[in-house]
């Protein structure tokens, strides 16, 4: 078969791609960021991966849209009883797009929890969360809580008879829960009724401690789910025991990145 021998570059091409990929060089020679990001995009996963193994992904896109559009609206909303419910007019009717802005906030907030069970019902069909990604799977249960805790404390925002009644009712189903409920409750009102410390409270929650912790939270869920491989469906001939799953690929390195053995644990395919 004839091989097209590979063109020569000439000089002044070959000077050009030196420069453009010297800041790419320069950082991975210090960091190997490059061959981490190289890793996690082109990584081997099984042959039979299918559509229903995007929604990670789907609800990671949710997240991503969410704290951009978030903090959009947070150059402009203000945590005050007392103007919060303007602003929030200001920003629906007055600023350019910031109705669509305030709306896929709004409406991703649903997005995201529904996309956040879809892909823990495929986790669970798929039996995905046993041995050895059991701790993913308390990583996801973490994640899915503080999603809801996010929808909850965002929806007092806008100041609304809606969004004060939903707080109202929240907070008492809180303070009915044993032991801690109570405490949870007053922590959460922050005050003999909810007022102007319960909104700026809400909103630190909202915009700081919850974004925050759900952002390590997903690093985590990542990293488990680069080291421990992506799961076969259930009907896969590798999972049925009918194929060999092959050898893992080389890590060039990274030892901590090998899938243990163990049940569905196919990193290459
Ligand atoms: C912010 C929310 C979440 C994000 C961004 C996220 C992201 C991802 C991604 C990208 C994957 C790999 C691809 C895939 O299987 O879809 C994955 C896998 C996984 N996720 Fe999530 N996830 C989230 C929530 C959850 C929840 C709520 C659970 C369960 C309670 C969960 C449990 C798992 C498990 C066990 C795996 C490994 C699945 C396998 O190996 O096939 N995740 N996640």
């Amino acid at each position: 078969m004839a091989v097209t021998p590979a063109r020569r570059k000439s000089p002044r091409r070959a000077q050009i791609e030196a420069a453009a990929l010297y800041p790419l060089d320069w950082l991975e020679e210090r960091s190997g960021l490059v061959g981490a990001i190289k890793y996690f995009l082109f990584r081997r996963v099984p042959r039979d991966t299918s559509w229903a193994q995007t929604l990670g992904s789907a609800s990671l896109t949710a997240f991503l849209v969410q704290a951009i559009t978030g903090v959009i609206l947070a150059f402009y909303y203000k945590p005050d009883p007392d103007k919060a419910y303007e602003s929030i007019q200001i920003i629906t009717n007055d600023l350019t797009l910031g109705w669509l802005v305030r709306g896929m906030h709004r409406w991703g907030a649903s997005v995201f929890i529904i996309l956040m069970f879809l892909h823990m019902a495929r986790v669970f069909l798929y039996g995905a969360y046993k041995y050895p990604r059991e701790l993913n799977w308390i990583v996801g249960v973490l994640l899915l809580t503080l999603g809801m805790a996010e929808g909850f404390t965002g929806y007092l925002l806008p100041w609304d008879q809606t969004a004060y009644w939903a707080t109202v009712v929240g907070i008492n189903i809180n303070g009915t829960a044993p032991f801690l409920g109570p405490f949870i409750a007053q922590f959460l009102q922050g005050g003999a009724a909810i007022g102007s410390d319960t909104l700026s409270k809400f909103y630190s929650i909202h915009m700081l401690v919850l974004p925050g912790a759900i952002a390590g939270l997903i690093g985590l869920h990542l990293y488990l789910v680069i080291r421990l491989g992506v799961t076969s469906p259930p009907w896969s001939p590798t999972e049925a025991g009918r194929e060999r799953a092959p050898e893992p690929p080389s890590t060039n390195g990274r030892e901590g990145l090998i899938r243990p053995s163990g049940r569905g644990g196919s990193n290459g395919e």
